[in-house]
């Protein structure tokens, strides 16, 4: 009887300051969590920034134009987060430090084929004194290979796409996208509210416009011939509940839309839209997203070429991410 006697717009107030107090708790969490700070002891995330530093190595090898010697920088901080592990006494024999260390001999073998100088890497190497392993750097693939494993099983299919970071200069067929996007639709959302959206180009002026606003394209995204953005309609979610649901329901959508180009024999890679407030009004303001969107990402694509290097980005192990629940 009393929540009938309070004025709407009381209620809403109220809402709004509870919508405030849960946004409040994913910002501590954020805060004590993330990787913001790395100056202390906090093993997890060094783990996944190692991880995300050895990946921009394995992807340089993978780029229609490799620029011989690339990426001392992000190397050189690898190294010396690779011996935080020393200096910390974590456990070395860890997915992501022997794929680290294992991408970094990738990178030194890639260059020597090459007969590029990289000395002032291998010593450092030395000093990790892993057994070669083979789970870093890049796999060489034919379309043909890639073509014969997508028409697989489902265990298969899944296994054979990849992020494909190199395209032919060939037209893509519109259908080809129309008909992944119809896949995509199949995903589930909540409620079936169906909030995601897709926004193509085929116009490389407009690819290349788009691309300059994200952090993670250089070196192949001018080259993809069709981009696509992905979005979530927040107009279709209510309450302080739902409040990260369209982030939910819109990478669902994706990895559906991820499947679908795989099945249509396109190459596709996702690309972050990890970005600030200011740049994701610049970007929609030129786009014409509007703002009761939120991006999910970015899709950039193109056919397969003949030969096509990948990169391995080896996975953690299925122990290490599989656990039974237990109730308390
Ligand atoms: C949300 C999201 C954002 C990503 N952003 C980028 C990016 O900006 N640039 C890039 O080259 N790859 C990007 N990727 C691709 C990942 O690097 C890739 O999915 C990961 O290394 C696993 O490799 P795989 O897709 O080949 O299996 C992104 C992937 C996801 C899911």
């Amino acid at each position: 009887m009393i929540k009938s006697l309070i004025p709407n717009s009381v209620k809403t107030r109220l809402k709004k300051i509870q919508l405030m107090s849960d946004y409040f708790y994913d910002f501590k969490r954020f805060k004590k969590y993330s990787g913001l700070n790395l100056s202390e002891k906090r093993e997890a995330q060094l783990k996944a920034r190692i991880t995300a530093q050895y990946h921009v190595v394995e992807k340089g090898m993978t780029l229609p134009k490799t620029r011989l010697g690339y990426g001392v920088g992000v190397i050189n901080q690898l190294l010396s987060n690779l011996e935080k592990f020393d200096k910390y006494n974590y456990e070395k024999n860890c997915t992501e430090y022997k794929s680290a260390v294992a991408t970094l001999q990738s990178y030194v073998d890639y260059h020597l084929v090459k007969e590029y100088n990289v000395d002032w890497l291998i010593p450092k190497l030395d000093k990790f004194q892993m057994k070669k392993d083979s789970i870093g750097g890049i796999i060489e693939y034919t379309r043909e290979e890639i073509e014969e494993k997508s028409k697989d099983r489902f265990s298969v299919f899944s296994q054979s796409r990849h992020s494909v970071r190199h395209y032919s200069d060939t037209p893509i067929n519109p259908q080809k996208i129309k008909n992944a996007v119809k896949v995509a639709q199949k995903s589930p959302s909540v409620c079936n509210r169906q909030s995601s959206r897709v926004y193509y180009t085929f116009e490389k002026e407009i690819i290349k416009k788009a691309l300059s606003y994200q952090s993670g394209n250089r070196g192949f995204g001018s080259s993809a011939n069709c981009l696509l953005v992905v979005t979530s309609d927040i107009r279709s979610f209510n309450g302080r509940n739902e409040r990260n649901q369209s982030f939910i329901d819109g990478g669902i959508f994706t990895m559906s839309l991820l499947y679908g180009l795989h099945e249509e024999m396109l190459g596709a890679c996702p690309l972050n839209w990890s970005t600030t407030a200011k740049r994701d009004l610049e970007i929609k303001k030129h786009l014409n997203i509007p703002e009761y969107e939120n991006i999910i990402l970015m899709i950039s694509v193109g056919n397969l070429p003949d030969k096509i290097n990948i990169a391995k980005s080896n996975r953690l192990g299925t122990e290490e991410i599989y656990k039974e629940l237990r109730f308390r």
